[in-house]
């Protein structure tokens, strides 16, 4: 019997629930077709209707951050790892392994509260267990954490570095390996001094390291003051929202915690980068009431890189 309170003593519920929302708001606009994921339907069943905006502003999150993916990767080949900070639902280990990758170690990380479900999810669903690869052909479970041999799954608090580097060391992570860390909206929910010490941490233990951090900017304005607002009043703080004021902020969080160079860009640049093909293609989905509310939301988010590994330097948005 999992109790709540035994994974969760901290009272992080209103930060935990966010999974679900992303979850759904990413089950629902791949249901709509703008874009494909075979996967997500196996961790989410149902969802509600969304509104067009929030269905392509998923899509340019979701794209935006394949598009970093597919550059380190272009650099790297299979011969590194992920590591996915705050990895909700995510099902990216599955997308790769249908684009053909197999990575050397892939390792997810949330609170053990999101991790338990995702764990079960993947005990439960033949089509993401049958993709996992093991040597032995055993996959070690147990109620928040998962092992295949080069897949983990791991339930933990990011600002516990302690707990972190148990559970890297538990899941064989290779420090010298060139490691892609992906943050997708999560730093924000992490408290500005313990998020600096995460990146403080990642960024002198990998030599060969490369972040893409997706989440808001433009903060300290009107909409952001009201964005923040409606959080609070779901239960949900952004406690690092500090590093959000400008893009400028951004990258200054991680030229300040070791990390050797960074870049930003907000969402209206990362949309207008998309190929055109593709934006044809989904602004045909449904109709836009509320162009306007849709500029404002992308100009309220933003994807950042950075880098340890020299190898990274180049990697631009285009
Ligand atoms: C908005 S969700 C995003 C999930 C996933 N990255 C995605 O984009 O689909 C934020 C995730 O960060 C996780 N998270 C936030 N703070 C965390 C912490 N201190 N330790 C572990 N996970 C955390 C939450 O539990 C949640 O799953």
């Amino acid at each position: 019997m999992m109790d709540r309170t035994m994974f969760n003593p901290s009272g992080d519920d209103g930060v935990i629930s966010t999974n679900d929302d992303a979850s759904g708001c990413k089950r629902h606009a791949v249901r709509v077709g703008y874009w494909k994921d075979d996967y997500i339907g196996s961790f989410v069943s149902n969802t509600d209707r969304k509104a067009p905006e929030i269905n392509r502003g998923y899509f340019a999150r979701v794209k935006g951050i394949e598009i970093f993916i597919d550059k380190f990767l272009e650099k790297t080949g299979d011969k590194c790892q992920i590591i996915n900070l705050g990895c909700g639902f995510d099902t990216l280990y599955w997308r790769l392994r249908d684009a053909g990758h197999m990575i050397t170690n892939f390792i997810e990380l949330d609170f053990p509260m999101v991790t338990s479900r995702k764990c079960m999810a993947i005990k439960r669903h033949k089509n993401l267990l049958s993709k996992l690869h093991c040597e032995d052909g055993e996959v070690r479970f147990n109620p928040t954490d998962m092992h295949a041999a080069n897949y983990h799954v791991m339930g933990v608090d990011l600002r516990h570095i302690d707990e972190i580097e148990n559970k890297l060391k538990q899941a064989e992570v290779d420090f010298t390996l060139p490691t892609l860390f992906l943050a997708e909206c999560v730093l924000v929910y992490i408290e500005s001094e313990h998020c600096s010490n995460l990146l403080k941490w990642l960024s002198s233990h990998f030599s060969s390291g490369f972040i893409v951090n997706y989440e808001q900017v433009n903060m300290n304005d009107r909409f952001g003051e009201v964005m923040l607002s409606n959080l609070r009043s779901r239960g949900c703080d952004l406690a690092g929202v500090e590093a959000c004021q400008t893009l400028d902020t951004q990258i200054d969080r991680f030229l300040n915690c070791g990390w050797h160079g960074a870049k930003a860009w907000d969402m209206v640049q990362v949309y207008q980068s998309l190929p055109s093909n593709e934006i044809q293609r989904i602004e045909k989905l449904e109709l836009l009431d509320e162009a306007e509310l849709l500029t404002q939301l992308f100009q309220h988010y933003c994807i950042s890189i950075s880098w340890t590994g020299e190898e990274f330097e180049d990697i631009e948005i285009t």
